[in-house]
């Protein structure tokens, strides 16, 4: 896969403060919680946070779990600094690396994480880029490790493709269109993944929201 070295920012075209503010009204404590009760912390796992923004699930997940490494990535520095500032704030000790998805094995080392999250991140790549970055989670992770995605997908209702407008407008159709088409799952497992599952959908003011599960062979 060839590594990419653009990206669409958090907000999109809106400014980057706006970013927390919206997402709260997307049931963000539903499903970053369901998030965190499919990845179910255990001390001394690593996990790592592909596109981890502002950091609320990275936080999330360290508050959940202490003793558990937690890893944010995201190429952009200047949601890290807003990331480092709620981990402050929260007492909570992610370490937050500065890089792209597709190069988060070589961020932290081949089959290093027991599991790998991302949270609304690969619907806002292009298609080149969400195959490379599942590729490249699929390295990161050990053999038997977890895969958790919660992000944008098939939107089944004619009110989901509706309110995902906002979404498109935000981050532009071509990229985002796919995941309204349900592709996630044949990528998860075109890049080597067992066991891929949509576990849960949430419907929101700006579309359903899929969380998909995996893993790594043994
Ligand atoms: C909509 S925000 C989601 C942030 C966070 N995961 C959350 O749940 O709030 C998307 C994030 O993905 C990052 N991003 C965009 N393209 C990326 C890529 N190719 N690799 C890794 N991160 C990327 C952006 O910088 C942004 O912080």
């Amino acid at each position: 896969m060839t590594p990419t070295d653009t990206f669409t920012p958090a907000a999109g075209r809106f400014a980057l403060g706006l970013y927390d503010p919206i997402v709260s009204l997307t049931r963000e404590r539903l499903w970053r919680s369901l998030v965190a009760m499919h990845v179910a912390p255990r001390p001394d796992d690593v996990i790592v946070d592909v596109g981890c923004g502002t950091g609320s699930l990275a936080v999330l997940l360290g508050r959940t779990e202490p003793r558990a490494t937690v890893i944010g990535v995201d190429p952009d520095p200047a949601v890290l600094r807003l990331a480092r500032r709620k981990a402050a704030a929260a007492g909570a000790a992610p370490d937050f690396r500065t890089g792209m998805g597709d190069a988060v094995a070589d961020l932290v080392g081949d089959e290093t994480a027991d599991t790998v999250v991302s949270s609304l991140v690969l619907h806002q790549c292009p298609l080149p880029a969400k195959q490379a970055i599942l590729a490249a989670m699929h390295r990161t992770l050990r053999p038997g490790g977890k895969l958790v995605i919660a992000d944008f997908g098939r939107q089944r209702t004619a009110a989901m493709r509706l309110a995902f407008r906002i979404v498109q407008f935000a981050d532009g159709k071509e990229d985002t269109q796919p995941n309204a088409d349900g592709i996630l799952p044949r990528l998860i497992a075109e890049a080597g993944f067992e066991g891929v599952r949509e576990t849960e959908t949430v419907a929101t003011v700006t579309g359903s929201l899929s969380l998909y599960t995996a893993r790594r062979a043994a």
